[in-house]
């Protein structure tokens, strides 16, 4: 799902390695997550791999790799950048403008520009030879460059790298480089910093036999966003899904498909959570006697089939019995009726849950797998807060402002 990038507006320094040609995909990608706008610079060995005009063109801003150029208003380039862009992203980094960003060399566009951006944040995403990559000079220049305030780098993932070896120095997902450029500009940074939380997201699949599943329409949209937005806000986050695909995210992720096996994972962390947001829609009823070998089988002329299901734990109601006095239970409620608060409030009682986020799941276009939704924010006196249709991940931030707003000391 994508990053709200929309006001968003970030320099991209493309280094010369042969992972600049990534450079036109991630501004592809960017575009597609909403971003403002991107200035591309590059530095002079960028262009044995890349010309400005690829860039521009896909930037739709001029791309620029001369040191002395200046911006429509005649200011120096290099700090035009830092005075209207957002962040700084180096894609590539190679060794070379390692060794250079960490020891404050200033010889082209690019080492000058990252010079401007002082007070303004920093993402490097170096791409090498694993070689290159574990030689331990250039593992000293990137514990420098990380150990700066402003300074984040997207650690290269290991793959089969261009020069047909296997190992670590590959590019990182693009997906990792969002989730940090978000983080970075989010404008609550610090508010959930160093708050332990545990999200739930998705809906459980229940088999039913070797090839037929019970589950439901739920997407985990809103759990990942508000995954995302806590990651964004400095929360130390574990995502339980029970997505097919998980997201790939820097924080942790565990996947859990079945209500029991979301059970033991979420259980199993609880006590060391601060808050606990259990977004997922979990399946009540799971096949009594499933077996995952075979298939179920119908009769000749059989014109109706019974199955009989147990009932899933209640995974919020246990955490609701083992909640601490301080502990931040969010719990939600997939709802076709909302009007009425009594059974809502009696729901939220039940389960011990410090709020329900209550879902009206039969208005279309809204709540499960949509982009889009609107929610219902109840508190135990009785209190209520609705919320405007927005979507899914800035309907994340506006909750946990509301939240943060009546839990956060
Ligand atoms: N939930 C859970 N374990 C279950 C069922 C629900 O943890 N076996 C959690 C959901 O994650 C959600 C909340 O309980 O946070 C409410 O889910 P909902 O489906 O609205 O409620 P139910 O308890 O299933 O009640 P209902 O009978 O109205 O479906």
């Amino acid at each position: 799902m994508a990053f709200p990038l929309q006001s968003i507006h970030i320099t991209l320094a493309v280094g010369g390695g042969i992972a600049a040609y990534k450079a036109c995909d991630f501004i592809r990608e960017a575009q597609r997550h909403g971003i403002a706008s991107i200035h591309p610079i590059l530095t002079p060995d960028s262009q044995q791999f890349i010309t400005p005009l690829t860039l521009a063109s896909l930037a739709m801003q001029p791309a620029t790799i001369d040191s002395f150029a200046l911006d429509e208003r005649g200011v120096p380039l290099h700090i035009a950048l830092a005075q209207k862009t957002d962040a700084l992203v180096i894609l590539p980094a190679t060794a070379n403008l390692l060794a250079k960003l960490a020891n404050g060399f200033g010889d082209n566009l690019v080492t000058t520009t990252a010079l401007t951006f002082t007070n303004k944040p920093i993402i490097i995403v170096p791409a090498m030879n694993t070689r290159m990559w574990e030689n331990p000079f250039v593992q000293e220049n990137l514990r420098k460059l990380e150990a700066q305030p402003n300074i984040t780098c997207v650690m290269p993932s290991a793959g089969l790298l261009a020069c047909g070896e296997t190992g670590a120095g590959h590019l990182a997902p693009y997906t990792l480089i969002f989730e940090a450029l978000y983080k970075v500009t989010h404008p609550h940074a610090n508010l959930f910093k160093g708050v332990k939380t545990l999200v739930t997201a998705g809906g459980t699949i229940e088999p039913l036999d070797v090839a037929r599943v019970l589950t439901n329409r739920s997407s985990g949209k809103m759990g990942v966003a508000l995954a995302d937005e806590l990651h964004a806000m400095g929360a130390m986050v574990t995502l339980v899904t029970a997505q097919s695909e998980p997201p790939v995210r820097s924080y942790r992720v565990i996947q859990a498909q079945t209500a029991e096996k979301m059970k033991t994972a979420v259980l199993g962390l609880a006590d060391e959570q601060d808050w606990i947001l259990k977004a997922a829609a979990v399946s009540d009823f799971k096949l009594q006697d499933s077996n995952p070998h075979q298939k179920l089988k119908k009769q000749p002329n059989q014109t109706s089939y019974s199955l009989t299901f147990d009932l899933n734990p209640d995974i919020l109601a246990l955490l609701g019995q083992k909640k601490r006095p301080n502990q931040v239970l969010v719990g939600f409620a997939a709802e076709t009726e909302t009007a009425e608060i009594a059974p809502l409030l009696e729901k939220l009682n039940r389960k011990n849950a410090s709020v329900l986020l209550v879902n009206n799941v039969a208005t279309t276009g809204l709540g499960f797998g949509s982009d889009e939704n609107q929610l219902k924010l109840l508190y135990p006196d009785g209190t209520t807060e609705e919320t405007p249709i927005l979507p899914k991940p800035l309907l994340a931030r506006h909750v946990l402002l509301a939240l943060a707003h009546r839990f956060l000391k």
